[in-house]
């Protein structure tokens, strides 16, 4: 009755933005992610017939009714499977900050369904897994597997869930710049569902997005790093063009974030190729070749702290401990 498993983040490539249904977490758009190796979350459950009511720790800290709420409803999911009705004590330590858009949500719910697959001995594969980790947040479909991966939308539980694409094991990686870790304002659950609600730039969003998934899908397999950086940005700043039109409008941009943004562009211009990316937070996420990382690093140096600067490689499939 005790289970214990790792996962890392992931970053979208292409982005996850907007649902079809709330409750089962169907996205309206197929993405692509990178899974991270410096990011991660580590949870451990155990499940205990001494307790009345199932208990969150998250960072040490015993988390409020309503996050122990979600995870409890999240937890049903695996107590339905196996036919039991216990309760069970959820200690999870981030290894990412929490909230800040990078992705804790997605290692978060990974982690905590490889705990509970193990603790429950449901023997659940990977592809199951990550239908389940969707249930908890759309991203953490993805957190399943290591390298690049894909989620395909599908139109029901059973045909929404992750497939590792590429092990990403060619020169690539990515550079996390920490503009603010503070929790965001508007969680990138509620972003998107003002944006699918009001924003009427959310069709250009739809009509645009499976063909930048079909470009992003051949730069890959042709490992022209180039071309999927380029498809990387313009993604990235298209979903963001439709927050400012929601109604109300929202921004995740920070000024430092910006900043970031022109460092790429200027070091793309003295030929060093490198692309930024960015989720429902300020900070900035920039794929690069690991060889080149080195030459970002230093320049970014000039004008952020060495601790804002963190330098990622390929994580892998979810591990269990
Ligand atoms: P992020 O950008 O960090 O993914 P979100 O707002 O999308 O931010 O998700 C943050 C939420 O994810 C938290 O408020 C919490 O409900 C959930 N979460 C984060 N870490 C964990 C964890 N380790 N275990 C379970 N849930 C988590
Ligand atoms: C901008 O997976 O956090 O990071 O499914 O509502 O929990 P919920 O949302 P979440 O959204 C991620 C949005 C994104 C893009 C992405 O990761 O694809």
């Amino acid at each position: 009755m005790r289970g214990k498993a790792r996962a890392y983040t992931n970053i979208a490539l292409i982005k996850y933005w907007g649902k079809k249904d709330d409750d089962l977490i169907l996205p309206m758009n197929s993405s692509l992610s990178l899974t991270l190796d410096a990011f991660y979350t580590e949870t451990e459950v155990i499940f205990d017939e001494g307790l009345k009511q199932d208990c969150f720790y998250l960072n040490e800290v015993l988390q409020s009714e309503k996050e122990t709420l979600k995870l409890g409803a999240f937890i049903n999911h695996f107590r339905k499977q196996a036919n039991c009705s216990t309760h069970a004590v959820v200690k999870s330590q981030n290894y990412v900050p929490t909230a800040a858009g990078l992705a804790s949500s997605a290692s978060g719910f990974a982690a905590l369904a490889g705990a509970l697959n193990q603790a429950l001995g449901l023997n659940l594969d990977k592809k199951e897994l990550s239908k389940i980790a969707r249930l908890g947040s759309g991203s953490a479909t993805r957190s399943i597997y290591g390298g690049f991966v894909e989620w395909k939308a599908g139109n029901c539980h059973d045909t929404s869930y992750a497939h590792p694409m590429d092990d990403a094991s060619w020169d690539v990686g990515m550079i996390v710049v920490i503009v603010n870790q503070k929790q965001k304002n508007i969680s990138s659950r509620e972003g998107m569902k003002r944006t699918v609600a009001t924003s009427p730039f959310y069709r250009g969003w739809l009509d645009t997005v499976e063909e930048d998934l079909k470009q992003a899908k051949v730069a890959i397999q042709r490992k022209d790093f180039e071309q999927l950086g380029k498809i990387t940005e313009s993604n990235a700043l298209k979903m963001h063009a439709t927050m400012l039109g929601a109604n109300p409008p929202f921004c995740y941009f920070e000024a430092d974030s910006i900043k970031v943004m022109q460092v790429v562009e200027e070091l793309r211009c003295e030929g060093v190729p490198c692309y930024f990316t960015m989720d429902a937070g300020p900070n900035v996420k920039i794929l690069c070749r690991n060889s080149q990382a080195p030459i970002i690093m230093n320049r970014l140096k000039q004008m952020f702290k060495p601790e804002q600067i963190i330098l990622s490689g390929v994580g892998p499939d979810l591990e269990y401990h």
